[in-house]
């Protein structure tokens, strides 16, 4: 089965060509995206009718590239994915759009796919699938959640931010730092030449005892640590503030999730999602768990933000499993807001 996958939930285009075939693992034909960061920036932060508009530019040029890279053509495509929500209404309606009128002039199935599920599924196109039930940690700029993953479609969330996401707590931080956007990746650069203890910063939530996270509060002890170094601060005073921040942040999702692993006795951890990509996490949760036994399942580096692949793997492994609620026959909608335990398997 060759599965071609739209993601446009928010600033990234990305689409992409998977192939599932029973009993072998799915395999990433050829995939592009296109990063809208650029056109954003001077905004700080994503502006919705302008990705909308970016995404109608981007998404035939990207399909078709796909399709040259693999040496298809559309008429070897078996099933259309996109992705259904959450995300930015407008931008979510360009994929649907897009995939079901595919869909529907070449006679094949279309089927719209939770944007967190591909994330927390995306490990599974790197080099060790991980097996199921695992934990999941997504961590993106929208969402920061711990779930229990028991199979495809089957997620019960044990806890999430009651706030601001892990990753909206990189950007905002480091838009106070005077980097651009997105913010994570910078504030990651900067950090690696600070001192992470030069700043005591809080630690929200870190022993409440259950699995919720808060970052809002680390936000305003960044800004007030900022306010104080006032307008020309030293070099080393930001890398250092950076680095107090990203190890706060890491601290906690880290003292979640390995708490996450022994409340639940399973010794799989997956983390997907944009901050997935941070190095100092990846560390820190890889040494951690292996303290305990357990094992950390990552999606390939270039996966951990948004992309068509995981969208693409998604649908397919959704079809393998035969859970393919939502599926379309010319006639689609998106969700904007769509908790993820909806996706209960019939
Ligand atoms: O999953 P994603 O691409 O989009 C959403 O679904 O939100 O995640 C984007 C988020 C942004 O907040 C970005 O700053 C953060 O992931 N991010 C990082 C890194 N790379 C991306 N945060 C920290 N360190 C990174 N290396
Ligand atoms: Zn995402």
């Amino acid at each position: 089965m060759i599965v071609l996958g739209f993601e446009s939930s928010c600033d990234e285009t990305g689409v992409a060509l998977v192939h599932a075939a029973p009993g072998a693992p799915s395999r990433l034909l050829a995939e592009a995206l296109h990063s809208q960061a650029a056109m954003h920036e001077a905004y700080g932060g994503v502006v919705p009718e302008l990705a909308s508009r970016d995404h109608i530019r981007r998404v035939l040029p990207l399909a078709r590239h796909v399709l040259a890279e693999a040496g298809l053509g559309l008429a070897d495509v078996d099933l259309v994915a996109y992705t259904r929500g959450p995300g930015l209404a407008g931008a979510l309606l360009v994929g649907a759009g897009v995939a079901v009128a595919l869909g529907a002039a070449l006679g094949r199935p279309t089927l719209g796919v939770h944007h967190l599920e591909g994330h927390l599924l995306s490990p599974v196109l790197g080099d060790t699938a991980p097996a199921f039930p695992f934990i999941a940690l997504l961590v993106s700029g929208g969402h920061t959640q711990l779930m229990r993953v028991e199979g495809v479609g089957r997620y019960a969330l044990l806890g999430e931010t009651i706030d601001d996401a892990a990753g909206e707590a990189f950007d905002k931080s480091a838009k106070l730092l005077g980097l651009g956007y997105p913010g994570g990746p910078a504030l990651a650069r900067l950090a690696e030449a600070g001192d992470e203890r030069a700043f005591a910063l809080p630690r929200p939530l870190l022993h409440s005892g259950d699995l919720d996270f808060s970052f809002a509060g680390l936000k305003t002890a960044v800004a007030t640590q900022v306010r104080k170094l006032g307008p020309a601060p030293s070099p080393q005073a930001r890398a250092d503030l950076a680095a107090g921040t990203q190890a706060a942040i890491v601290d906690v999702l880290v003292a979640k999730s390995l708490r996450a692993l022994a409340d639940s006795g399973l010794p799989r951890l997956v983390v997907a999602g944009g901050v997935g990509a941070n190095r100092r996490l990846r560390e820190r949760l890889t040494a951690g768990a292996a303290r305990i036994g357990a094992q950390v399942y990552y999606p390939p580096l270039a996966l951990c933000t948004d992309n068509g692949a995981m969208i693409a793997l998604a649908a397919a492994m959704r079809v393998q499993a035969g859970v393919t609620r939502g599926t379309h026959d010319g006639a689609f909608d998106v969700r904007p807001r769509w908790p993820l335990e909806e996706l209960a398997a019939p």
